[in-house]
């Protein structure tokens, strides 16, 4: 793997010493000689000098292969340390693009030229809760994504009921019934957040969508394997790859069915309104600890569900907050089955009155909110 950045010979570097004779700028090598010294520091500068000067940079970048992070449809994602000078190692996530789900070598390339464009749109947009890209890079005709390292868990894992069990066999009775109060408990699927920190990861997952919608880009996949909270206690939306620019209408379009819009599962293309159904669909799964599709396969019967969905939420979700009126309005906001019901857009879905700021603000004023970003951070250290 090469990065190209501007060009010439690798330089080798000596092991500087301050010669306390000379003024503190110079300095000679322990090992050589004073004019062999005083050469190879010449050399030094005269490279520096064409590197300076040159409209390229290149050397050979190596990555060693860490541990796997997860793996899915269209390939497998490794934690790997990107090697540096002097030993210095850096980790990153490399996603493997897999040609297996592809029928010729050119349908691969041609659909990895398209990654690698939105790759390189969103590079551009640096928003802390966008995943950030970092290259995308052949190897052998492999293609992969170098990306930020996340350190921390998708929700999948997080809602498991395992992960849950695994994490209270280690904490004191009193630690459990804090959790259990003001984060996580145990849902009828597999464990279900409470509505404070539910709507805290929204928000963070709102504000990626608004930037990367701004940007004319649409994630197309969001589900809870796409959202990871990281240590600090943020969310990060990951996986772009079903991703594509509004402005591309010869993009492939795939979907999650579980998570889809039901525009998009009668054949329409995804689109930022169909990005909020699917986070919506996230929510009831985080708020109610199950999903009310799970095990359904045909699209005839996730159509009739999803339109149903909005008038049988008090069904599914938890006592404490079916009759919930403000969190109820947000829910079918996002979930609404005609998208012109739902919030027009994703800054709409957190600023309107009835949306994700509101609510968590009557959660301040009703003394029921927490330091989330704390609480969060917490928690996931007692993760595994
Ligand atoms: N940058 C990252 N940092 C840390 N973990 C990551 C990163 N990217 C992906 N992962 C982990 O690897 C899993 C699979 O990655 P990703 O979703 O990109 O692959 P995929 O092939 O698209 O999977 P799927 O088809 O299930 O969506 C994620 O759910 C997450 O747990
Ligand atoms: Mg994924």
């Amino acid at each position: 793997m090469t990065d190209l950045i501007r060009v010439p010979p690798p330089l080798t570097e000596p092991e500087p010493v301050l010669n306390d004779s000379l003024p503190s700028t110079r300095f000679l090598t322990r090992r050589d000689p004073p004019h062999t010294a005083n050469h190879a520091l010449r050399e030094l500068q005269e490279q520096f000098h064409n590197i300076i000067a040159s409209a390229d940079v290149r050397w050979t970048t190596r990555y060693r292969l860490i541990e796997k992070l997860g793996a899915g449809s269209q390939g497998i994602v490794f934690l790997a340390e990107r090697q540096g000078a002097h030993n210095i190692s850096l980790p990153v996530a490399l996603k493997v693009f897999s040609p297996q789900t592809h029928t010729t070598s050119r349908a691969y390339r041609h659909e990895m030229e398209r990654m690698a464009r939105v790759s390189m749109h969103l590079a551009l947009i640096q928003q802390d809760h966008v995943l950030d890209v970092q290259n995308f890079v052949k190897c052998r005709g492999v293609r992969m994504l170098v990306m930020e390292w996340v350190d921390g868990f998708d929700l999948r894992h997080l809602l498991k009921p395992a992960t849950l069990r695994s994490v209270q066999s280690r904490l004191s009775p009193e630690r459990v019934d804090y959790l259990t109060d003001v984060l996580i408990t145990d849902g009828p699927q597999h464990s279900r957040l409470k509505p404070g920190f539910a709507i805290a990861i929204l928000r963070e997952c709102l504000s990626a969508l608004a930037a990367i919608h701004r940007n004319g880009i649409v994630h197309a996949d969001l589900k809870p394997s796409n959202i990871m909270l990281k240590r600090t206690g943020n969310a990060k939306v990951i996986d772009f790859g079903f991703a594509f620019e509004v402005a591309d209408k010869t993009a492939p379009r795939a979907c999650t069915p579980q998570y889809a819009a039901v525009e998009v599962l009668r054949g329409a293309s995804s689109s930022p309104v169909s990005d909020l159904a699917s986070l919506g669909y996230v929510l009831v799964d985080l708020l109610c600890g199950m999903s009310p599709f799970a095990g359904m396969q045909r699209f005839a019967d996730l159509i009739t569900a999803k339109k149903q969905l909005p008038d049988r939420l008090p069904e599914f979700l938890p006592a404490e907050i079916k009759q919930d009126e403000r969190l109820l309005a947000l829910l079918r906001g996002l979930i609404a089955a005609d998208p012109a019901n739902r919030f027009p857009d994703a800054e709409a879905a957190d600023l309107y009155d009835h949306g994700a700021a509101n609510f968590q603000r009557e959660l301040v004023k009703g003394n029921l909110s927490s330091e989330y970003e704390n609480e969060i951070r917490l928690w996931l250290q007692e993760v595994e």
